[in-house]
């Protein structure tokens, strides 16, 4: 994060958002929403049963000023378990669900008048590979890339979308995945750090929105007179 990045989180962070987040029955989303709701922000979930019921995005509130997509499977296949079915499953929940999700946001005009944040957890294997890790790179790094194009698609409407790439974070997936790999569980950071660095890259462009809505608001006030 810039310095001017710590130094508007850091004063903004009390400033209340509404975010919206999913995977928040796992280790990461969990860590987001316990952090965020301890910094008085408002909290809404979107899970595994929300993804799979027909219309449950329409409850999702308006108003949001930032996502955090903690949403995932990382399969462990060789190429010959790699089948066209879990290929195809496993970019459906770490990619296509994300884009549903902005999709249905931007369609619906619930990000907040400022503009609106998100961020998705996409990984380093969008950069770097591991053996058995085919669908999971191939689909980190098509988020990582969707986030990109959805950043530069959005930016007018000011909603900015980012992609964050740990490494490993000590969650039931690193303990199922990468710790079945022989990872040294030592080199995992807790979720409870990185809920904190997501919350704080959250509160940043929150934080630099309403300063640009103020000065907007201030402009256009100032031409009245
Ligand atoms: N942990 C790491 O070292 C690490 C490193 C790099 C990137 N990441 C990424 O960080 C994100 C969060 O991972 P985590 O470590 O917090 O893992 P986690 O504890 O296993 O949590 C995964 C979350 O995704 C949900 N999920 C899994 N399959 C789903 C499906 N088919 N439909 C809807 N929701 C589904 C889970 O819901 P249920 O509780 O219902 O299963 C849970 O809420 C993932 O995208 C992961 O790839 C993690």
């Amino acid at each position: 994060m810039s310095a001017l990045d710590a130094a508007l989180s850091k004063q903004y962070t009390s400033t209340p958002m509404r975010i919206l987040v999913t995977g928040s029955t796992g280790g990461i989303g969990s860590a987001v929403k316990a952090a965020a709701r301890a910094a008085g922000h408002e909290v809404a979930t979107f899970e595994r049963a929300d993804f799979a019921t027909p219309g449950a995005m329409d409850a999702i509130p308006g108003g949001l000023d930032a996502l955090v997509f903690a949403t995932g499977t990382c399969p462990v296949a060789p190429l010959s378990k790699t089948t066209p079915e879990l290929f195809a499953e496993t970019f459906r929940v770490n990619c296509a669900l994300f884009l549903d999700l902005v999709r249905h946001i931007v369609k619906t005009r619930k990000y907040s008048a400022a503009g609106m944040t998100a961020l998705a957890i996409s990984s380093v294997s969008a950069r770097e590979g591991w053996a058995g890790g085919a669908a999971y790179c191939a689909s980190k790094g098509a988020l990582s890339a969707l986030c990109r194009a959805l950043d530069a698609e959005l930016a007018t409407r000011h909603i900015h979308i980012e992609a964050l790439e740990p490494r490993y974070v000590k969650t039931r997936m690193f303990d199922e995945c990468a710790g079945r790999m022989g990872v040294d569980p030592s080199l995992a950071q807790a979720p409870e750090a990185f809920a904190r660095e997501i919350l704080a890259k959250a509160c940043a462009r929150g934080a630099a929105a309403s300063l640009r809505l103020q000065e907007e608001a201030g402009l256009a006030g100032g031409a009245a007179d």
